[in-house]
Order: structure tokens, then sequence, then C-alpha cells
């Protein structure tokens, strides 16, 4: 690219994103949209303005999702899954169309500001076994030139997010990245110093908790702890500052330990396992929201905290795999109904979170277990319901694990009919679902109403009136327990 393609380059999106390139605050999040019940993605983006968010991770190149960024200064990472990394990584025709279709139509006058992509998540996962490791730098190279010929290279960034397992070490000045990785990762961050773009980590002491039950539990929060990790003259309070540090020497062994880091995912789930609830979670993201806007950053690199760190998540997502674990569909800020689940400043100038508006949610109805059936033959039909509805609160640790057996069975058959859009079919479950319009939450747990989306709604009951009279049963039934 010649110099003054560059500079009018950088001039146009400079007077294009002008304004954006003023606000820089640290705190984005990542909007993750695996859910039954998706809110339309101008409700998410008005969410996003309200609470003052500036910067966001998407997993993908979702047209409705970067339509509805259009135009708001929001800066945007956009995702590549990695199963579209072999394509890319083979054929220099697929990233440029990749770059066409999902990148330059965007990166418009009045279009939305994208400004990193990242090239695959958390592709070197051990659990993976390799499997996309040799995409990689073919994958970079030819997004790169794609970039470059769209003039976009100045100004979009390639990055690759990578999971914490990457590197290893008891203490974090002994930190060094996977023996295998080595090499890949040597040539990765040869790159990315090359191209001006950060090191892209996810960071998770919940799941350094959940995964071993000799962790201190306050190591994990940041409000001290009895379990201080000493290294050398560098003393260690929380495991962000010692997994973000181990990071830090494993990217000095490979000579670039100046290297600026992302935290691309950070968070606290709050259902679905022990540890994960709504004061822990509260906690932990207070405390990292404050610590990293502190500006102390970590004893290997004082006063330098993160560029950017973006919170997973903003929204939860009920349609994820629980292959992880419960907590899996429970990791949002919001829930998927774009509620705030506890106070929490983001420090981006509102103190508290602001709730979704104009939520259109389908009429106040649930479908429960019907009082007056023998229901031994349920099982099937829980089997069944749980296994596309998310039933992932039910199991220890989660809000609704002790609602007892009937609460578990109207807890599946709720989860399925709103799963169903409120189908009536959906709640008959060979007459032992009943349709309500008493909420039938009990406590912590929720009894969810799902919310309208692009498909066309069920046809309204038959019989209003019907409904309403068992309803009435079901509630001085409910009484008599
Ligand atoms: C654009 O991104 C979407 C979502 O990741 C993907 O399905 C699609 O194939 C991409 N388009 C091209 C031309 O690669
Ligand atoms: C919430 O989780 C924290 C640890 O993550 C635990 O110490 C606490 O007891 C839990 N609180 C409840 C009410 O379960
Ligand atoms: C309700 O379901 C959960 C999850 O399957 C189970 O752990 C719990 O024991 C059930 N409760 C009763 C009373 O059957």
């Amino acid at each position: 690219m010649s110099f003054p393609r560059f500079q009018a380059a950088f001039l146009y999106l400079f007077l294009l994103f002008g304004s954006s390139l003023v606000v820089e605050s640290a705190i984005g999040v990542n909007w993750g949209t695996i859910s039954f019940h998706k809110l339309k993605p101008t409700t998410v983006v008005d969410l996003l303005k309200s609470n003052r968010i500036q910067k966001v991770k998407l997993f993908e190149a979702d047209p409705s999702v970067l339509k509805a960024l259009m135009g708001t200064g929001i800066q945007v990472m956009i995702g590549i899954p990695n199963e579209m990394l072999a394509s890319l990584s083979s054929s220099l025709l697929a990233s440029d169309l990749w770059v066409r279709h999902n990148l330059s139509s965007y990166v418009v006058k009045g279009g939305a500001d994208i400004r990193y992509v990242a090239v695959g998540n958390e592709p070197f996962l051990s659990s993976y076994n390799g499997e996309y490791q040799s995409y990689i730098m073919p994958a970079l190279l030819n997004l790169q030139q794609s970039l470059a010929r769209a003039n976009l290279a100045s100004y979009v960034k390639l990055v690759v997010p990578c999971n914490a397992d990457a590197y290893e070490s008891s203490l974090p000045s002994q930190g060094a990245f996977r023996p295998e990785l080595t090499q890949i990762m040597t040539q990765l961050v040869s790159f990315l110093n090359s191209n001006g773009s950060p090191f892209v980590v996810n960071i998770y002491p919940f799941l350094s908790l959940y995964g071993n039950s000799d962790f201190p539990q306050d190591y994990a929060f940041f409000e001290g702890t009895t379990h201080a990790v000493t290294d050398g003259s560098n003393v260690y309070y929380n495991a962000f500052d010692g997994n973000y540090d181990t990071l830090v020497s494993a990217l000095t062994k490979i000579g670039y330990g100046q290297m600026p880091i992302v935290i691309g995912e950070v968070g606290w789930p709050t259902d679905g396992a022990m540890g994960a609830n709504l004061t822990a979670a509260r906690v932990f993201n207070q405390g990292l929201i404050n610590h990293v806007l502190g500006n102390k950053g970590t004893p290997l690199r004082p006063g330098t905290p993160p560029v950017d760190v973006y919170l997973f998540s903003l929204l939860d997502e009920g349609a994820k795999s629980v292959l992880p674990g419960n907590f899996e569909r429970h990791w949002g800020i919001f829930s998927f109904d774009g509620q705030a689940k506890y106070p929490l400043n983001l420090g981006l100038g509102n103190k508290v979170l602001k709730n979704a508006k104009h939520v259109e949610y389908l009429p106040s109805r649930w479908c429960i277990a019907n009082p007056f059936r023998d229901l031994t033959d349920v099982a099937n039909h829980i089997k069944l319901a749980c296994s596309v509805a998310d039933c992932s609160t039910l199991n220890y640790g989660g809000s609704c694990n002790g609602i007892g057996a009937k609460g578990n069975i109207s807890y599946a058959f709720n989860s399925y009919y709103q799963l169903q859009m409120q189908n009536e079919k959906s709640c008959e479950f060979d007459g032992l679902g009943m349709i309500t319009f008493l909420d039938p939450s009990i406590g912590e747990c929720r009894f969810l109403v799902g919310v309208t989306d692009s498909r066309s709604l069920s046809s309204p009951p038959s019989s209003a009136s019907g409904i309403a009279w068992v309803s009435l049963i079901w509630f001085f039934w409910t009484l008599v327990l």
C-alpha cells in the first residue's frame, strides 16, 4: 500500500469514527447469541448504549447484529468460528470473500466500527487435540493479505483469542507456553507484533475454582486473600494477576515481553453450579473492574493494566452446550431478556446497570404439571423437554435445585413450552401438562416467559377461561402444600 493511500484511508476513517477515537474505555462486553429467546439486536444495542458500553466482542459476523451496530460508534471485535479456519487457511479467495462480505461491506460511512477480527476462538484449547493449530498461521497470512487489498490493514487488526491453558507454571515468573505450542506461539506473537495487534487471552478464575477443590476460594476474588502467592520478591493476592503475569512471563520467554495484552473474556456465572451465584458474580466482576480501572497493573507490569477487558458476558445464552458444566448458560451480567442480575458499576459513567427497554415478552403464561394427574410416567417427557430446552438450573448448585419432584416436572414442561413459543400443543405431554396464568416461580427459581422473535407467534389458546379455572385450582393446590 502506498503512503498517500494509507494517509487518505486513515483520514477517511478518522473522519468516520473521529468521535469514537476520543472515547477510550477499557471495559467492554462479549455479546454471544446462542439463545432460545433472542432479544432483537436493536434492543441489545440500545442496552449497550444506555449502559455506555463502547466496546463489544462478537463470536461471528451476524448480519442483523452488525446492522444494528452501524452508526453507533461502538467499537467491534468480530470473531471467525474455528470451523471456518480450514478454508480460510487454504484459500486466499475464501479470505477475500470473508473480508468483502463480512468486513468491507460494514466498514463504510455510517457503518460498524470494526477494529479487530478474532481469528478462531481458543483454537489452542488442549481438548481440541491440535485440530485447529496448523490452520492459524496460514489463515492469518491470507486474511492479512485480504485486509491489505481492501485497504483496511491499517485500521482493522487481526487477533487470536487464546485460552489460558496455552501456558502453564506453578509460579507466575516461571510461565511458559505449553511445549508443543512454543513454535506456533512464537510465529503468532511475531505476526501480532509486526502488525501492531495485541495478544488476546481469556482468563477464568471461576474455572480454576470449579475444577479444583483445593483452590483457595478467596484467591479467585479481589478482596484480599489468606493464600497470597509469593514469587521471589513479588506477592500475588488474586488469581487474575497471577494468571496474567504467567502469560507475561511466557511472552517474555519467546522474546515479546512488551506485547500489549487484551482480556478477551473474563467473568463469573450466576447459576448451575456451586459457587456460581449472584453474590459471587457481583463481587468478582466489581472487584475485577475496580482492579483494572485502578491502573495498578500487576507485579510484572506495574502501572500498565490490560489494554481492554471484555466481560463474559453481556447476556445469558440458554442454548449453549452444557459440556463445560451447567453454569455455561449463566454467564450474563444481564439475564437472557436484558434485565440486570445484580448491581454493577462498569466504571463507564453509570453507577448501576440499566435494564433493556421495550422487551417484547410472550403473554404471561406458563406450562406446569397437572396436579390432578398421576405423574409416574413423566420421565420420558422430562427427558425430551430437557434435551432441547434449558433445565440447567435444576441441577445440584442451581437456583431451582430445591423445588421438589413436581417442581422439577413443571420447570421442564415450562422451559419446553416457552421454547416452542407457547404453542398450546407443546404443553400437552399426554395430558400431564397444564397452562397457567399464575407465575409458578419459587423463591430464587425463576420460571421464565420467553420473548417474541422474528418467528410468527403461535395461535392464542382456544379457551382462556378454562385455563384461568385450572390456574385457580393450581393456586389453591399450592396453598395446601
Ligand atoms: C461471513 O460470516 C458468517 C458468520 O460467521 C459466515 O457464516 C459466512 O460464511 C461469512 N461469509 C463469507 C463470504 O465467508
Ligand atoms: C456463592 O458462591 C461463593 C463462591 O463462589 C460461595 O462462597 C458462597 O457460599 C455462595 N453463596 C451461596 C448463597 O451459595
Ligand atoms: C430435580 O431434578 C434434579 C436434576 O435432575 C435432581 O438433581 C433433583 O434431585 C430432582 N429433585 C427431586 C425431588 O426429584
